[in-house]
């Protein structure tokens, strides 16, 4: 079946990773005409905006977006292009499968958790004023809206997937109010779903708890910003950045895109692993329904990095982004 889909390489290592994973797509025959939209400082050089409307409806029209990583400067400059994406077209569900993967070696073996995070608010609410000079403050919004409908996609997600827990992660210790209702929310949902056990965690001791024994975890439901951090931590179990891919999800709509940023430390040098963008293609894959496609691609990255030994510097190898993409492709036109 031929696929309509928006494409961001955006920037920083954006567009080596997006090459890579087309070329990987194209490779495993799936047929897919992209429509392809700069974003953040490209687009605002080009189109006199970060995020042109004009990517916003391709991506309402074609339901589906790959994307890569978007620089958002610190401090002055533009707001993020990525928090504004995801509001835009109310991607309230960001979902991280963090796995652990053969020929990739870590302190662990069996990592298999999802963290599931909610999008739309918290303290990206993007609320923040200078109350008197020296004193700044940011809005955290929490609302029982989002917090119902993210308990309830986690629950869903549980259920689909043959996950047996869900571990709510918060500080409703101090944060009584704002934490103390996404909690209570979770609360209401997971009684709906007497198949999936309930845990509830505070933010700190999960943080200990994911580096000392994250086999014991499965789906991981927290707020926008325990979320960001959680998840950059969660990826270190597993190899890092370069390996862990990430959808948002919204009614309807869906983009994908990998955990890490746009890495300009290692920009341009051929020294990005292209793992995560791959691997969030291949979630992309699945959600239009491509699945022996998105098994094909697994199965080439997996042989190529487990029995092949092929990688990326990140990883301890010493191929570089254009080498371990041909292995995947040849694996793939082999085959
Ligand atoms: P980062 O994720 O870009 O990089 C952190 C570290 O991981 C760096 O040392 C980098 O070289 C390494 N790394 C990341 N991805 C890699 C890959 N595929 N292969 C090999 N090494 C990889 O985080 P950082 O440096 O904090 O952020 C850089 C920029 O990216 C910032 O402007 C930030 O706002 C943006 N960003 C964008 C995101 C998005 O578009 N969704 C997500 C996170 C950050
Ligand atoms: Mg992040």
């Amino acid at each position: 079946m031929k696929h309509l889909v928006t494409l961001i390489p955006g920037d920083g290592i954006g567009p080596e990773v997006t090459a890579a994973t087309l070329r990987v797509l194209s490779a495993a025959g799936v047929d897919i005409t992209w429509e392809r939209f700069p974003a953040g400082a490209q687009a605002l050089a080009e189109h006199g905006t970060t995020l042109p409307d004009a990517l916003l409806s391709s991506i309402r029209r074609t339901r589906v977006a790959l994307k890569g990583p978007v620089t958002t400067p610190v401090g002055g400059g533009f707001t993020s292009v990525n928090v504004g994406l995801r509001k835009a077209l109310d991607l309230y569900a960001n979902v991280r499968p963090v796995k652990s993967i053969p020929g990739v070696r870590t302190r662990y073996e069996n990592v298999d958790l999802v963290v599931v995070r909610e999008n739309t608010e918290d303290l990206y609410s993007g609320l923040e004023h200078v109350v008197v000079p020296g004193v700044v403050e940011s809005l955290k919004v929490i609302t029982e809206r989002a917090s119902t409908r993210i308990a309830r996609f986690a629950c869903d997600y549980a259920r689909k997937h043959g996950r047996r827990k869900v571990t709510v992660v918060h500080k409703a210790n101090i944060m009584k109010l704002s934490d103390g209702l996404f909690l209570d929310c979770f609360r209401k949902v997971v009684q709906h779903y007497p198949e999936v056990q309930p845990e509830e965690k505070i933010v700190d001791n999960m943080c200990m708890q994911l580096v000392m024994h994250p086999e014991r975890y499965d789906v991981l439901l927290m707020e926008n910003l325990y979320g960001d951090i959680l998840s950059d931590l969660a990826t270190g179990l597993v190899g890092g950045l370069g390996v862990v891919p990430g959808a948002n999800i919204g009614d309807g709509m869906a983009v994908f895109e990998a955990v890490h940023g746009s890495a300009p430390d290692i920009a341009g040098r051929g020294l990005a692993n292209p793992t995560a963008m791959i691997l969030s293609a291949t979630m992309m894959l699945r959600y239009i329904e491509e699945n022996q496609a998105a098994d094909r691609i697994e199965a080439a990255l997996f042989a190529v990095l487990g029995e092949d030994g092929i990688k990326t510097p990140d990883l301890g190898g010493t191929a570089t982004t254009t080498e371990f993409t041909e292995a995947i492709a040849t694996r793939l036109t082999d085959n």
